[in-house]
């Protein structure tokens, strides 16, 4: 982790509130996922932070974008992916999206009116696209303990597995496009290497359905992921050592494998950028009300929206919200509020607080931290996923927070 000297150093330079990004830890990350994956192409997914350093170190990488809008697929031009390991997946886009980057990346279609649509533009422009198409499948993974693998539900994302045969006449029909991937995404934040093998393994039957049922000749295979990262002291890590061989076996065994070429690819977010981030801020004020204390900062709810959401819902319900509700809430004490300077020091009982007219503006309630004074830089880890992005920065007008990104030699630039 950075030290204090170079905290005290970005803050004195460019001000506070603002994100640091380590290139160090996503550079970690990135590794273990790679050496875990072997047989997969990784595609970053660029709405967890589309910070352009992050961006420019995963192309760098060799691994693809995934875009989930028309400018996503354009800042990834910026960052330097090719159009081929652009993967453009989400609800809703418009003719206008689809015609912006339909010679940027593969779009992938997330119902059958974007079928007809992409086939209608490129039938119009002369051209055949390959493009993929979403799938909700006829399985779900529950988290609920033991996690289970459950019937499909009904789902905003992609066409239902079981509707696909119905509508192969249909999909035929479209002589502009071709289908040539399919994309599953089920959940984020998964831990458990049961869980993920059995999801890995459906989704390969999925697959195999396509190829030998709806004669789909496929080049790609999206995955999706949702691979987590501890956010709290509870939490396990994947246990890649159990499932890497696993997925292995289970590549090995597939014949969609083995007779085409095909792209087996995962996405990831948070695993390669979660904890690479740091949100920074200052102390402008302590006070007592009525027996508590009161940390003041800049930057509370508008500067880093995900602790903020965190404490709310736990006023709406204390202690009920167990379950995640990603990319909102992923648990109760997923953000910790530290101040390094101080480390050792009496530690207090205090409630970290923002400057915004709303009692919302909470990042910390009834925590203990060392002797906080004012001018004291306070920190909150895991501020790499869905932080900035997210968060309501221009809310009350005040100042967006800055983003630094430290390079490997611990440069900030
Ligand atoms: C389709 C899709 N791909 C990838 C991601 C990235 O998820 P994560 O940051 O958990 O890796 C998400 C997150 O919501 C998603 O919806």
């Amino acid at each position: 982790m950075i030290d204090i000297k170079t905290i005290n150093e970005i803050i004195s330079q460019h001000g506070f509130p603002l994100y640091l990004y380590e290139e160090d830890v996503i550079s970690k990350q990135a590794a273990i996922l790679k050496e875990a994956l072997p047989g997969f192409d990784i595609y970053y997914s660029i709405k967890t932070n589309p910070y352009k350093d992050i961006c420019r170190f995963m192309s760098q990488q060799g691994f693809g974008a995934d875009a989930a809008s028309a400018n996503e697929v354009i800042k990834a031009h910026e960052a330097g992916f090719a159009s081929k390991n652009i993967l453009y997946s989400s609800p809703g886009k418009t003719a206008e999206d689809i015609i912006n980057t339909l010679d940027k990346g593969v779009i992938v279609a997330d119902s059958y009116n974007e079928l007809a649509m992409i086939n209608e533009i490129c039938a119009k422009q002369g051209k055949r696209a390959a493009v993929g198409l979403r799938i909700n499948p006829a399985f779900y993974i529950n988290m609920d303990s033991p996690p289970q693998v459950l019937a499909g539900i009904p789902s905003k994302f992609g066409v239902d597995e079981e509707s696909l045969l119905l509508n192969k006449s249909f999909i035929d029909n479209l002589k502009a496009i071709e289908i040539t991937g399919i994309h599953v995404y089920l959940r984020s934040q998964l831990l458990d290497d049961k869980v993920l093998y059995n999801y890995f393994k459906r989704v390969f039957e999925l697959a195999e359905f396509c190829i030998t049922q709806m004669n789909w000749d496929l080049s790609f295979i999206d995955f999706g992921g949702g691979f987590g990262i501890p956010y709290t002291k509870n939490d396990q890590t994947i246990n890649w050592m159990t499932l890497q061989p696993q997925i292995q076996a289970l590549i090995d065994s597939q014949r969609v494998v083995s007779k085409n070429k095909v792209r087996l690819i995962v996405e990831s977010g948070r695993f390669l950028v979660g904890a690479a981030g740091i949100f920074l801020t200052k102390i402008v004020d302590v006070k007592e009300s009525r027996g508590q204390k009161f940390v003041v900062v800049h930057g509370g709810l508008n500067g880093f929206l995900r602790p903020a959401l965190m404490n709310a819902f736990n006023q709406i319900a204390p202690g009920k919200i167990d379950k995640p509700l990603e990319p909102l809430f992923t648990a109760m004490n997923a953000f910790e509020p530290s101040i390094p300077a101080n480390a050792g020091k009496a530690l207090e009982l205090v409630s970290v607080v923002g400057n915004l007219c709303t009692s919302m503006d909470l990042l910390a309630k009834d925590v203990y931290l060392p002797n906080p004074r004012i001018g004291d830089i306070v920190c909150i880890n895991n501020a790499g996923a869905y932080s900035f992005t997210l968060s309501p920065y221009d809310f009350a007008s005040h100042p967006r927070p800055r983003e630094i990104y430290i390079n490997k030699k611990g440069e900030a630039v």
